[in-house]
């Protein structure tokens, strides 16, 4: 298989894991972040193959949606063998992908682990952002927000992580995407309390 072909195997074998996810990492969040890696990765003059790859499985084996975190992980594994990837592809596409996680508080020591960062943060913030971040809490049965209590709840999610995530940019490319983005959840929470 070439790169190409590699790259299509690995989407669909994506789908096939995330295609039901109503936590916010369905398959339309990796196909977005997979886009935004290859606009990040184009500008920054990553490794193209690399990133997008590591940006499609970023999300396999996650704790918080895996409660089988390393027999996924040793699943994905034998499959992109099976796909023909090369020893040297595999360890890098790992090592991008490995430190992603927000909630790890690492930062990747690759360019295409950054980016791949870089593109995960950035679909956690704007219209989609929001519309995840209230996805997520309802699966969990977390409250929108509340007048007694403001722990736990999906509007404090954006105070405790949301609006931090500009100012964590590892990329420029990726610093001026995320500013209008933090703008516009700042507007939309300025509409909310006006609501509420
Ligand atoms: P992480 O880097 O933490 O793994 P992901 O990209 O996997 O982040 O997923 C984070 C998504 O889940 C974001 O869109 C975020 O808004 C949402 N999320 C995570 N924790 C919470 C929470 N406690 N409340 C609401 N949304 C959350
Ligand atoms: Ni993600």
């Amino acid at each position: 298989m070439n790169n190409t072909e590699k790259l299509d195997a690995i989407r669909e074998y994506i789908y096939y894991i995330f295609s039901s996810d109503a936590t916010g990492h369905d398959y339309y969040h990796m196909k977005r972040v997979a886009r935004m890696t290859n606009l990040i990765a184009k500008q920054e003059g990553a490794d193209q193959f690399i990133a997008e790859a590591a940006a499609w499985i970023h999300d396999v084996g996650d704790s918080k949606l895996f409660s089988n975190s390393d027999d996924e992980l040793d699943k994905l594994n034998d499959f992109l063998q099976t796909i023909n990837c090369t020893q040297s592809q595999l360890k890098q596409i790992n090592m991008a992908a490995k430190d992603v996680s927000f909630s790890k508080g690492t930062t990747p020591a690759t360019l295409e682990g950054k980016i791949v960062q870089d593109a995960d943060r950035i679909d956690a913030l704007g219209a989609i952002g929001v519309a995840r971040t209230f996805a997520f809490g309802g699966s969990k049965g977390q409250l929108i927000w509340g007048n007694d209590n403001k722990e736990n709840t999906s509007i404090q999610h954006f105070y405790d992580k949301l609006l931090k995530l500009k100012d964590l940019m590892n990329t420029s490319t990726a610093r001026q995407i995320a500013e209008e983005r933090h703008s516009f959840m700042k507007y939309y929470l300025d509409q909310f309390f006006h609501e509420w």
